[in-house]
C-alpha cells in the first residue's frame, strides 16, 4: 500500500521547479518551495502567480482556488524548512556538483524516511543517491515543461531504489493527475533520449541555413502534427538546459546524434537562453513570455 504523501518540498524554483510546486499545490499537498536567495525566490513566486493567474483569466480556475493553491506554498530561502517534508523534489540547474552537494545537505536535514527525488533530465540518479546516506530512498521524478500541462512523469529507479519508494512516487504522480512511466537510470531516460537527437538535428539544419526557423518549425507542426516546432521547443526548454542535456548524453554515449550543435553553446554564452531570457531562436515580448515579436 503506497504512502499518502502530504508534506512535500521543492528545491529550485526555475521554470521546472516553479511548475512542479504549482502542480503539487494544485493537488492539495502542502509545499515548501526553497530557493537560494530572495531574488530567485521572488522570481519563482512570480512564476507560480503568473501561471495560476493565467488559468483564472482563462476561466479554468476560480480566484478562491488560486488563493488556496498559493496559500499551500510556503516560499523560503532556508533548506532547514524542509525538516518535516516526506518527499523533496530537487529542480536546481543540471550540474552534478550542485545536486550532489544539495542531496548531501538534504540528507542531514530531512528525516531518514524522506524520499529524495530529482527532476534531473539526464544526470545519473545513482550518482546522486550515493551522495546521501539513504541511496534506497533516492529516485528520479522527471516532469516535462510546462509542468502544469504536460501529463507525463518519468519515474527513474536505480538498482538500489526500494520498491516501496517507487510505489509511493507512482501513486503521487497519479494523484497529481499525471501518467507515470518507469525507467532505469539511463541518460535522457525515455523521452529526452529520443527527443534531443531530433532537436539537435533541427538546430544543425538551421545553423547550416537549409531552412528558416519558421519553415523548420512549420514543417514539424503542420507536417508531423507536433504541438510545437523544434526551435520554438528549444526556446521553451531553455537553450542552457538543452545544452546541458545534450552534453551529458553525448559524454555518456559518444553518439554524435547528441554532440551539441556549436551554435547552442554560442547562444548560451551570449545569454540567448530562450523564453526565460526573452531571446533564443525567437525574440519574445518579455522574459518568460510566450509571445513572439
Ligand atoms: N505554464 C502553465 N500552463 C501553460 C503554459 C505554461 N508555461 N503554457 C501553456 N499553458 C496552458 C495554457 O494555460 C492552456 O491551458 P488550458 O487549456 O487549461 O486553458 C494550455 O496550456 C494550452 O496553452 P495555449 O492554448 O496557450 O497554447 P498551446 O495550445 O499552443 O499549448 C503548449 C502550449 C502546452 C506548450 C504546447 O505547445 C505543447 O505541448 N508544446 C510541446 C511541449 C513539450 O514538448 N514539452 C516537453 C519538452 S521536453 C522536457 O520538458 C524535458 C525536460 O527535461 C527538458
Amino acid at each position: 500500500m503506497a504512502r499518502e504523501l502530504t508534506e512535500v518540498g521543492v528545491v529550485g524554483l526555475g521554470t521546472m521547479g516553479a511548475g512542479i510546486a504549482e502542480v503539487l499545490a494544485r493537488a492539495g499537498l502542502s509545499v515548501t518551495a526553497v530557493e537560494v536567495g530572495e531574488d530567485a525566490l521572488a522570481r519563482g513566486r512570480a512564476h507560480v502567480e503568473h501561471s495560476t493567474g493565467r488559468a483564472v483569466a482563462r476561466g479554468k480556475l476560480e480566484p478562491a482556488e488560486r488563493d488556496a493553491i498559493l496559500g499551500r506554498i510556503r516560499f523560503s530561502t532556508a533548506l532547514e524548512d524542509l525538516a518535516q517534508a516526506e518527499l523533496v523534489v530537487e529542480a536546481v540547474p543540471e550540474r552534478m556538483e550542485l545536486k550532489t552537494e544539495l542531496f548531501a545537505q538534504l540528507d542531514k536535514i530531512c528525516p531518514p524516511d524522506t524520499i529524495l527525488a530529482t527532476n534531473t533530465s539526464s544526470l545519473s540518479v545513482t550518482e546522486l543517491s550515493v551522495a546521501t546516506g539513504r541511496p534506497s530512498k533516492v529516485i528520479g521524478m522527471h516532469f516535462f515543461n510546462p509542468a502544469p500541462v504536460m501529463k507525463l512523469v518519468e519515474v527513474v529507479r536505480t538498482v538500489v531504489t526500494e520498491p516501496s519508494v517507487i510505489e509511493d512516487v507512482e501513486a503521487l504522480a497519479t494523484r497529481l493527475g499525471k501518467v507515470d512511466v518507469t525507467i532505469g537510470d539511463k541518460a535522457g531516460f525515455i523521452a529526452n533520449a529520443l527527443l534531443f537527437g531530433y532537436l539537435n538535428h533541427a538546430v544543425a539544419m538551421y545553423e547550416n541555413r537549409y531552412a528558416s526557423r519558421e519553415d523548420l518549425d512549420a514543417a514539424m507542426r503542420l507536417g508531423c502534427g507536433l504541438p510545437m516546432g523544434p526551435l520554438a521547443l528549444m526556446d521553451l526548454i531553455g537553450i542552457d538546459t538543452a545544452y546541458e542535456i545534450l552534453d551529458t548524453m553525448y559524454k555518456q554515449s559518444r553518439d554524435r546524434l547528441h554532440a551539441p550543435t556549436p551554435v547552442i553553446k554560442q547562444m548560451v554564452t551570449a545569454g540567448l537562453l530562450g523564453r526565460k531570457s526573452g531571446r533564443g531562436f525567437y525574440t519574445y515580448a518579455a522574459p518568460g513570455s510566450a509571445e513572439v515579436v
